[in-house]
Parts: C-alpha cells; structure tokens; sequence
C-alpha cells in the first residue's frame, strides 16, 4: 500500500493507539486530527488499515479496521495517511481481481500504470442525468417477456437463500457480456459483497474460459473479511465504474452479489460502534448509506451504469426492511420464489410478484403489452384456483376453469429455461432465446395450440420450435413427467394415491391434481 500513499499529499501525522475492541479502535492524536473517513496505517509494514468514523473529541478518534486487527496493542503508532480509502482506476485494471484496498488477488502482479481516486465520491447532480428507455434483451424467457429490463437502470434479484441468485446473475453475465452478438459492448465490474470466497473464484476462472476477462474488472470483499472490508468494497467498485464511464466513456455493466450484505455489513459496523439499533437490529443509517451507494449508479451524457444486484432476502420475509429499502431504488425487482425452486421451475422467478417499470406499451410495444397482461391474468387465475383445485380436485371446475388451468401450467413449464451455466450439473445445454420467439411460444400456448401435448414436452426447452422433439421423445418416457425433474414429482404421485385412500392432508389434496391433470393428457 506504501506506493500508494506515497503519491498523496504529505499531511500524515501520526498517532497511538489508546483502545481496541474487536474492529473498533480508539486512536490518539496529539497534532493533527484526522478528518473522518481517514485512512490510518498501523503494525510494522501498515498492514492494518482503519478507517476514522468519529472524532470523539479533541485528541481521539474512533474508527473501524477495514483488516484483522490481531496483533494491534495499546501503544502501537498510527500512521494517518492523509486521505480516505481509494481504488486505482486506468485500462490496467481490466482482466484483474482486487480486494477493498485495490490489491491483485488474482496472484499476478500488481497493476502498473493506474491511478488511485478517493472511493467517497458524489453521485452526479441531476443536471447531468440522463435517461433512456431502452430495453435490454437477456435472452431468458421470463425476464424479457414479463419483467424487461433497462439499459441504464437497476435490476434486483430478490430471494432468500438458496433459490438461485448467482446462478441467474451468473447466466447474465454469460448471456450479456459472453455472447459474439451480446447487447453489452461495454465494461462489466463484478462486486462480490459479503458472499463464499469461493464463487469468487469459480466466477474468475469462468471468465477466463469463456474468455470475457478483458473487459471486466472483478473486486471482492468475501464473508470472510471484517464488516469494514464489506462495507467499502461496494464503493470501491463503483468508484472503477464511474471512471469507466466518466473518463473512458464507455457503457458499464455493474453486477453485485449481494446488496443485502452490504446493508448488512453497515449494521455491523453500526453495532460494534455502539449506535442504537433500529427496526429490527437495523442500523439508524441504513437508508442513508444505502441511497448513497444506489445513487451514484447513474447514467450520464458520458455514458450508463446498468447494474443487477442480488438482494437475499432474510427468511423469504419481502417486508424486512433491508428488502424493502432496496426495492425503492429499483426500476425492475425480479422475485424469485423458493415454492417454484421447490418444483423444479428454474429460473424460479415469480412473474407474479416481479415487475418492471419496462413493462408499458409505450416501451415494449402495443403486442408484448398486451401478451404479458394476458400471461400474467392467466397466471394469476390459476393462482386463485388453486385453492379450488386443492379442495375439491380439477374436476369439479368449469370447463372454462380447466382450460385456464391447462393455459397456465404450459406456460409454466414453457417459461422455465435450461442455462448455460448450469449445463455441468443438468445436463441440458444452455438455451439463449429470443425475445420474439419467446413470446410466439407464450402466443400459441394462449390460443391453445399445445392443449393436446404434454406439459412436459414444454418444460425446459428453448423455443417453442423444439416442443416436437421434446413431444416424441416423452411419448416413450414413463408417466413420471411434468416437473421431470424429480423426487418432488414422485412424492406428489404418492401423496396422490394415498389421498385416494382417504388420506385427506391439504398437502396431499393440493398435489392430486397434478395426477388428475396427466390423465388428460394423451
Ligand atoms: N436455473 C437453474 N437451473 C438448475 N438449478 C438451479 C438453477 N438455479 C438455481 N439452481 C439450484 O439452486 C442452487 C442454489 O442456487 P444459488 O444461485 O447459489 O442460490 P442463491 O445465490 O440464491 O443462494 C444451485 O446450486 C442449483 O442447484
Ligand atoms: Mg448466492
């Protein structure tokens, strides 16, 4: 870090530690108090760093260590570096891996030919926004039908653990930045926040392969490094991303996994500050650090910051206020739903509870508006249905009810999707669809024309073109389709018949249809 602050101005001043606790560390200064948001050095090579976040008076400040503190003792000098956290920016950082500190983690050397900027930095006044509508094609079926996302805005991908996430920000990245004909010819910055180290890797060693690292910029700051650490590296990269745009004017790509451990991260540091919590153990500060971030992604004259950020949502809970934050600063909230993981529905989104601010005719045209209204009615009368189903079984339903419910559940199974990232453990390849055939398949489902095939023949294939393949290849399959994938399939059969035995768990009841369904089909 020395070549660093050696080229900053000479104001550094140094000090003695009086206090530490944990990641808290109360430094006294007899000259020259260190304005908040200071960068101190501490242990023999500076390897500790702490940021200042209070001056509690005259001679102290407290400040939180962005590193392990092990080895700091009372006594210890601090070196004031004179200036606040800063990332390099330059064309050298493309291809690279950093830490919080701007450091190669990606066992190369340290990048030559880079410049350090403060990562505090202002969003650009609104004088200088600029807004678009343009749609971005991902070539997922579901997102681009019913929840079209914008060049220049904010997506989110909402979902508690385990629903798949990085898997879907993952295939973005893939569909967007991979493709020879991709819709980004821009940066992309990939922000680990919080997250496994070792997807961090996985993603790295992903790049390479697919051979988009040129154009990327990847930094991390794991859940195995302090809540300091997590709560700048997001600023860090944005800091990379403003450069990209400001000074290099080119489109950016920014994609952070997760947001939520960023807020997170802000309600440790909070915490171990000795704030008063909040709602729920949150920081007082949430919305304010939040909307500091969230703000400086912005589009410009000079360019646009896109970016998809991926929200875990704390026990499947979307009133948790750290959700509900992050819900307001976004123009398209993708949900995914743990009960259609569950089934095998993947990507699990929920058209239901996602939206877009895409989503209006005036952007997408008078016929995609039209279609995704129709979908998503179908959609939710089978919801409402449901209820009926599980009571009384399909059979007691009008034949109007019955052809709703065989609408919806093909375009169910029609809107799940194989991913390219996911073909190892599938074992289907990977499908990039258009957005016109996408919403052909969804058109002939609506006007009946797959009635007589099996729901089966829909599930995970590409465009609606390959359901004949799809057709002939089940017809010699065993009855155990529909949701292909599984032990969820096969315990709904049992739960069927044990239903038929008088068995009456609504559980039970609510998979019988499934059956029932099947029967129809031929
Ligand atoms: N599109 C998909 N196709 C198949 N399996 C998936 C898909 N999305 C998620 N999964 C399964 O769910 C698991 C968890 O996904 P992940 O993205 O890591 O969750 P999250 O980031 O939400 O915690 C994956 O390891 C995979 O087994
Ligand atoms: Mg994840």
């Amino acid at each position: 870090m020395s070549d660093n602050t050696a080229s900053r101005p000479i104001a550094s001043s140094t000090g003695a530690i009086t206090a530490v606790r944990g990641s808290v560390v109360d430094v006294r200064f007899d000259e020259r108090l260190p304005p908040i948001r200071s960068l101190l050095r501490a242990g023999t090579d500076g390897q500790i760093a702490i940021e200042v976040l209070t001056q509690v008076d005259t001679r102290h400040v407290r400040g939180i260590a962005l590193t392990p503190t092990q080895g700091l003792a009372r006594g210890m000098p601090v070196v004031d570096t004179g200036g606040p956290l800063q990332a390099p920016v330059g064309k050298a950082i493309l291809s690279r891996m950093f830490d919080v500190f701007g450091h190669a983690i990606d066992r190369l050397d340290e990048p030559k030919d880079v410049s350090w900027r403060s990562v505090h930095r202002q969003p650009p006044p609104l004088t200088q926004r600029s807004t678009t509508s343009k749609v971005f094609e991902t070539g997922i079926k579901m997102i681009d039908v019913l929840v079209p996302l914008e060049t220049g805005g904010k997506a989110g991908l909402f979902g508690g653990a385990g629903v798949g996430k990085t898997v879907l920000l993952t295939e973005l990245i893939h569909n967007m930045v991979g493709q020879p004909d991709s819709t980004h010819k821009g940066v992309s910055i990939f922000c680990g926040i919080g997250e496994r180290c070792r997807e961090g890797q996985d993603l790295y060693a992903e790049m390479k392969e697919a051979g988009v690292l040129d154009n990327m910029v990847m930094v991390f700051g794991q859940m195995n490094e302090p809540p300091g650490a997590r709560f700048r590296v997001g600023q860090a990269a944005l800091t990379m991303a403003e450069y990209f745009r400001d000074d290099e004017q080119r489109d950016v790509l920014l994609l952070i996994d997760n947001i939520f451990r960023f807020i997170q991260a802000g309600s440790e540091v909070s915490g171990l500050m000795g704030q008063m919590p909040s709602r729920l153990g949150y920081q007082p500060t949430m919305g304010t650090e939040l909307s500091a971030l969230e703000e400086r992604i912005a589009n410009t004259k000079n360019g646009a910051i896109t970016s998809i950020q991926a929200v875990y949502v704390p026990a499947d809970d979307f009133t948790d206020p750290a959700a509900v934050h992050t819900f307001s600063h976004l123009s398209a909230s993708i949900v995914l739903s743990r009960k259609r993981a569950g089934e095998g529905l993947f990507p699990a989104i929920d058209p239901l509870q996602s939206n877009s601010k895409m989503a209006t005719p005036g952007i997408v045209g008078e016929r995609h508006y039209a279609l995704a209204q129709e979908i998503r009615r179908t959609l939710a009368q089978y919801a409402d249905l449901k209820d009926i189903i599980a009571m009384l079984g399909l059979e007691q339903l009008s034949p109007a009810d019955r052809a709703v419910v065989a609408r919806a559940r093909r375009l169910e199974r029609f809107l799940t999707q194989p991913f390219f990232t996911t073909e190892q453990f599938t074992g289907l390849q990977g499908k990039l669809v258009s957005l016109a055939d996408a919403l052909d398949g969804c058109e002939r489902i609506l006007r009946d024309e797959f009635k007589d095939y099996p729901e089966s023949a829909l599930y995970m294939i590409g465009a609606i073109s390959e359901v004949k393949v799809a057709k002939s290849k089940t017809k010699a399959d065993t009855n155990a389709d529909t949701n292909a994938d599984t032990s969820a399939d096969t315990s709904a059969d049992t739960n069927a018949k044990e239903s038929a035995h008088g068995a009456n768990a609504p559980t039970a009841a609510a998979q019988a249809p499934q059956e029932q369904e099947q029967a129809h089909a031929p």
